[in-house]
């Protein structure tokens, strides 16, 4: 069947204020999968219950890549003239009250490109339901408020798939005619549809079990293809250690016999919480030490836990709709951080969530593509998975939480689930339960929920003889469809460091409680002032510790004061955020002036103090050391001005290690030996930190010798990309020849070539766009693999800044080309290409003409997909 002729017309926008309620229930749906070679039969029984008069018209969401072999009601074949059928639905003109519906649908899965509904990837039938997978399954009431039980039958060839999995628990198997066999899953729990989830398989598993606090003895499987079977153990891990942080923190426990999770290779996103089924991208199951960094590791352990938590927020209590996404998601990835950060390093886990956040979604709150955490309209649900949803959605949580504080959310979360276990529920839903076992009025506070834009904070000091008042003014700029916005409620956190270094307190005046060394500030109008009784002079305010709020922060502290606090605060946030803002005050004054200036002696003090700290944790010290990142001084400037950011940047960065170059290779090889590798935290810190100090030594006349000589003692997948990132930088000689041994010798792990291909993607040399574009062409390259589109495009286009923005305009019209190519093979992961392009607002002609170009040729693609268009037209607008 030809995917393309099957295309439907445009899709219409669809609005949260036209929301009805489904006018009848599914008491449940037996499902039969019969999987072949090239095809898959679906026969599904659904027992209807219409809620309004009998005789009305039923209409079910379908796809336009299935066949319809059967239509019957109660067991007779329904007359062709009494439905019809479209690109994507299915109408019955009159059905009776209370019925059986029968479907039999056909569908391709090898022929699925798209990676939504029932595919094939790396030998084995999987399925994506979320969103709108399961309409290209069979003709159902596809949304997420129609809640039913379902029973799963699973027939195929025993020889090619003797694994056979669905969700909930293993009732039935036995073998078939003609080397065939079946299993039969059932789930006890009601569940919606984009929950639902089929493998079929060659698999090898990992077992293991977990006793849940009330005794019930749940099973444990990865499923992986063999040759991964060894990189299993850490997931498993992490899974139990999930098991027993979400019984501990919020007394959840699991609610299954069997827990299974499958890694595939070809996965349009992270991972999928299917009730009982996961399915996971390898990319978050898979970890060794030889071919996994740190930062994998605990990715897998995010992941894993992300999946788990969903099990109550997500399946339990799902969403009435899709605008309600970040209802599970911003709530799930709070929950995963608190896991992280419970596992690894509070301090450390805030500060990548923070620069995760800034990196991605303050650039999407700052352009066309913005909205709300709740939007209120879309066209392609895929296209609102965004960072707006789930990273500033967990912001949103993470500030309620500040705000009612932590027993009164652990009430809230205990009476969310009490009002609403098994329904299908709102953000508004989970708000009121928070006022509601709070007493606090979150009126004001739903802003967050509606208001797109990032929140400016402007906060001006006055001292009034012993007095210090602080005035805090908030603003936000218009966003698409949104020109005015309300104040919001935000909880700042501060603290005062007194002039010898220790935190003090002043009697506050205002919105503000202390609570042992900080209070919490609630700003509720466009200007407040607090008045701090009887602070010392000489007292320093520590603002926004641990980033209280998602705003973008304007303090008049002086570079003296960014210093002391960048040593002396107690919050390692704002120890951070104190360095960080010295260097980028520095740096964008460079950029402005254009200037090429001497190494400001405060900056270098700083520099050394933390190279020098022996007491502060070796990972936060990496971060204190590290620069500013170019894109996150690009959002510093009022025009973007790629070339500049980078030669600044890296003239202080080589400042930097020239006025201290004894001092960091000394620390560099104290932790160098007794390196042995683990997976302890504290060998985790060393290794960041002496992989920091690595990029500083790179940057050094003898760096070229160092680098090759970690390179070549990695016994680890952390110190090898650590150096082979620097070398894919840099004109070393042997960079050729190292990235040709690096592909030859991992040719046939796909993660590890995954990274081979980033960091080529993400070398600052001048002809990486050359060698990006020539490594489409190279044999591991494929259209088909979203894990390797994203390896080489997406991490040229979104973390490359300075190459992508070239100013031949070469790396836009490279992605403009991309863009429409992938879409033609899967519009899902074409979508997701397409947001560098629509930042062109930032940059200055001739730059932002070759954006528009770019972005106007992508239109021009015969056969575009919803997703691709609703991004490409919104970013033009
Ligand atoms: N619910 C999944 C997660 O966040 C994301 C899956 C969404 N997939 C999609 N194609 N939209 O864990
Ligand atoms: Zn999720």
């Amino acid at each position: 069947m030809d995917v393309r002729s099957a295309a439907s017309a445009p899709k219409q926008e669809i609005r949260l204020e036209d929301y009805k309620a489904p006018v009848f229930t599914i008491d449940k749906i037996d499902l039969t999968f019969r999987l072949h070679d090239d095809h898959a039969e679906v026969e599904a029984r659904s027992l209807f219950k219409m809620h309004g008069d009998a005789g009305g018209a039923l209409q079910l969401d379908g796809g336009p890549f299935m066949d319809l072999l059967a239509l019957e009601i109660d067991g007779q074949p329904v007359p062709a003239d009494q439905f019809v059928k479209s690109a994507d639905f299915l109408q019955i003109r009159a059905v009776p009250k209370t019925f059986e519906l029968g479907i039999i649908t056909k569908v391709y899965p090898k022929q699925n490109t798209r990676l939504e509904g029932l595919y094939f990837s790396g030998g084995n039938f999987c399925t994506q339901c979320e969103a709108e997978g399961f309409r290209h399954i069979t003709y159902f009431p596809d949304r997420p408020d129609v809640l039913t039980r379902y029973m799963v039958r699973v027939e195929a060839d025993k020889e090619s798939c003797p694994v056979l999995l669905s969700n909930g628990n293993p009732k039935e198997s036995g073998d078939l005619e003609n080397g065939r066999h079946f299993a039969v899953w059932d789930d006890p729990h009601l569940k919606p549809s984009y929950l639902f989830a089929l493998v079929a398989g060659d698999l090898a598993c990992q077992s293991d079990s977990f006793r849940t606090a009330s005794g019930r003895h749940v099973e444990l499987n990865i499923f992986v293809a063999e040759r991964d079977l060894d990189k299993c153990d850490y997931a498993m891990q992490s899974l139990k250690r999930a098991m027993v942080w979400d019984e501990e923190e919020y007394g959840l426990e699991y609610d299954l016999d069997v827990y299974n999770i499958v890694a595939v290779s070809d996965f349009n996103m992270g991972a999928m919480e299917n009730k009982g089924l996961n399915v996971f991208n390898t990319k978050y199951v898979l970890a060794s030490p030889e071919t996994a960094t740190d930062a994998d590791f605990d990715h897998v352990e995010g992941v894993i836990g992300h999946e788990y938590f969903h099990n109550w927020t997500g399946n339990r209590v799902t969403c009435r709709d899709w605008f309600q996404l970040s209802l599970k998601e911003g709530l799930t990835v709070f929950r995963d951080q608190e896991f992280s950060s419970d596992m690894t390093s509070r301090a450390v886990k805030r500060l990548d969530d923070v620069r995760v956040l800034r990196m991605l979604q303050y650039p999407e709150d700052a352009g066309p593509l913005a909205h709300p955490v709740r939007p209120e309209k879309y066209i392609e649900i895929n296209n609102f998975y965004t960072t707006t949803v789930y990273n500033k959605g967990a912001e949103v949580i993470r500030m309620m939480h500040c705000i009612i504080g932590p027993e009164a959310f652990r009430k809230g979360m205990d009476l969310y689930f009490e009002r609403h276990d098994g329904q299908a529920a709102t953000c508004e839903d989970f708000a009121t339960a928070m006022e509601d076992a709070s007493g606090v009025d979150l009126k004001q506070f739903r802003l967050w929920y509606s208001q797109a834009g990032t929140p400016k904070v402007v906060v001006r000091r006055e001292r009034d003889g012993e007095d210090l008042i602080l005035t805090f003014e908030q603003s936000c700029g218009a966003s698409p469809g949104q020109a005015l916005k309300l104040p919001y409620h935000m909880p700042v956190r501060v603290g005062l460091i007194g002039p010898n270094g220790g935190d003090v307190k002043g009697e506050i005046e205002g919105d503000g409680v202390w609570s042992s060394s900080e209070c919490v500030l609630h700003l509720r109008n466009a200007r407040q002032s607090f008045r701090f009784r009887n602070v010392p002079e000489g007292t320093v305010p520590s603002i926004l510790r641990g980033f209280s709020a998602p705003v973008v922060l304007d303090h008049d502290l002086s570079d003296d004061e960014l210093a002391f606090l960048a040593v002396q605060d107690s919050d390692a946030f704002v120890r951070w955020e104190a360095s960080q803002d010295l260097f980028s005050r520095h740096l964008v004054k460079q950029v402005e002036t254009n200037g090429v200036g001497h190494l400001p002696e405060l900056l270098q003090q700083v520099f050394v103090g933390h190279l020098e700290d022996k007491d502060t944790d070796p990972a936060l010290i990496a971060e204190l050391l590290a620069l500013p990142s170019e894109i996150a001084l690009g959002q510093k400037l009022d025009v973007l001005m790629p070339e500049r950011v980078h030669v600044a940047r890296e003239a202080l960065a080589k400042a930097l290690a020239g006025a201290s170059s004894e001092k960091i290779i000394a620390l560099y090889h104290s932790l160098t030996a007794g390196h042995g590798y683990t997976l302890d935290q504290s060998a985790k810190a060393a290794r960041r930190l002496r992989n920091m100090l690595l990029t500083y030594i790179a940057l050094l006349p003898d760096g070229e010798a160092i680098i090759q000589a970690h390179y070549a003692q990695a016994d680890n997948m952390t110190d090898c990309m650590a150096a082979l990132t620097l070398i894919a930088h840099s004109d070393f000689a042997f960079r050729d020849q190292t990235l040709a041994d690096f592909y030859s010798k991992w040719q046939k792990n796909d993660l590890v070539i995954d990274k081979w291909f980033a960091v080529q993607a993400q070398s600052k040399r001048p002809d990486t766009v050359a060698r990006v574009r020539a490594l489409t062409e190279h044999e591991a390259f494929t259209f088909n693999n979203p894990n390797r589109l994203r390896s080489l495009i997406s991490t040229y286009s979104m973390l490359n800044q300075v190459r992508f923005h070239e100013k031949s305009g070469e790396g836009y019209r490279f992605l403009g080309e991309m863009i429409a190519k992938v879409d033609e093979i899967n519009p899902q992961t074409a979508a997701r290409l397409v947001a560098p392009l629509g930042r062109w607002g930032r940059v200055e002609e001739p730059r932002r003409g070759f954006m528009k170009d770019a972005l106007t040729s992508v239109l021009k693609a015969p056969n575009l997909s919803d997703d691709v268009r609703e991004l490409v037209e919104k970013s033009l607008a």
